[in-house]
């Protein structure tokens, strides 16, 4: 039987991230968490460390913007998942740099667990975010790097309680006001959307 490949995951702590890392351990591959020391200290993580730590999951102290600590990190595993957040996703070309650097890497995850950003329509603020995406897609495929793109359109955890009421974060849609994308005149996503359909990109 194959081996398990070993992963590594960075921004493993975030909203995302966390159920990767567990679906990871959880599924007997040696999973690796890239965490800043100040995250460990976290009193905001705490949950989540403990769960990682109960888990078997191994956690390497490193930072995104650290390129020594991400070449050390990859040097350890053979699979690497992004699940950095939005505001940051330009910033995955420190990954790719280091994955190129590192030599190892047989597989890798950028950012994406949304809606396939080569294949919609989006007006903005989504329309930016998705270009960015994008933008990592092509800088992956150029250098060459074996890669999966995880297409998991809206997870109603963030989007169902606000009906997608940009900004809005309570926990009920907003009853004063209604925000309108675009001219008004985009179609939306049907409420279906809403589901665990996934598509994978992988090459
Ligand atoms: N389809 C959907 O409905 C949906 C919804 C949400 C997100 N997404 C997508 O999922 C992806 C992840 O988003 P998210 O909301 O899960 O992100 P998030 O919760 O903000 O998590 C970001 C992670 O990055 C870590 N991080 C931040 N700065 C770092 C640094 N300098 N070095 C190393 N790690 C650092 C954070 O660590 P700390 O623990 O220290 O903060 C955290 O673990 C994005 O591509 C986003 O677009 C999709």
């Amino acid at each position: 039987m194959a081996s398990k490949s070993k992963i590594l995951i960075i921004g493993g702590t975030g909203y995302i991230g966390k159920f990767i890392v567990e679906a990871s351990a959880k599924a007997g591959n040696p999973t690796f968490v890239l965490v800043r020391e100040s995250t460990l200290s976290s009193a905001s993580r705490a949950k989540v460390v403990q769960n990682f730590k109960n888990l078997g999951v191994n956690f390497i102290i490193g930072d995104l913007y650290n390129h020594e600590s991400l070449v050390q990190a990859m040097k350890q595993v053979e699979v690497v998942i992004s699940t950095i957040a939005r505001h940051q996703l330009a910033d995955q070309d420190k990954i790719i740099s280091a994955i190129k650097e590192a030599g190892n890497i047989k597989r890798f995850f950028p950012s994406e667990f949304g809606t396939d950003v080569d294949r919609g329509h989006a007006v903005e603020p989504a329309k930016a975010a998705f270009a960015r995406k994008a933008k990592i897609r092509r800088a992956v495929e150029a250098e060459g790097i074996p890669y999966t793109y995880v297409s998991s359109n809206l997870f109603a955890g963030i989007y169902l309680a606000n009906l997608s009421q940009v900004g809005a974060t309570a926990a009920a849609p907003p009853t004063d006001k209604v925000i309108i994308l675009g001219d008004g005149n985009p179609k939306g996503k049907k409420t279906e959307d809403f589901s665990l359909r996934i598509s994978l990109q992988t090459c």
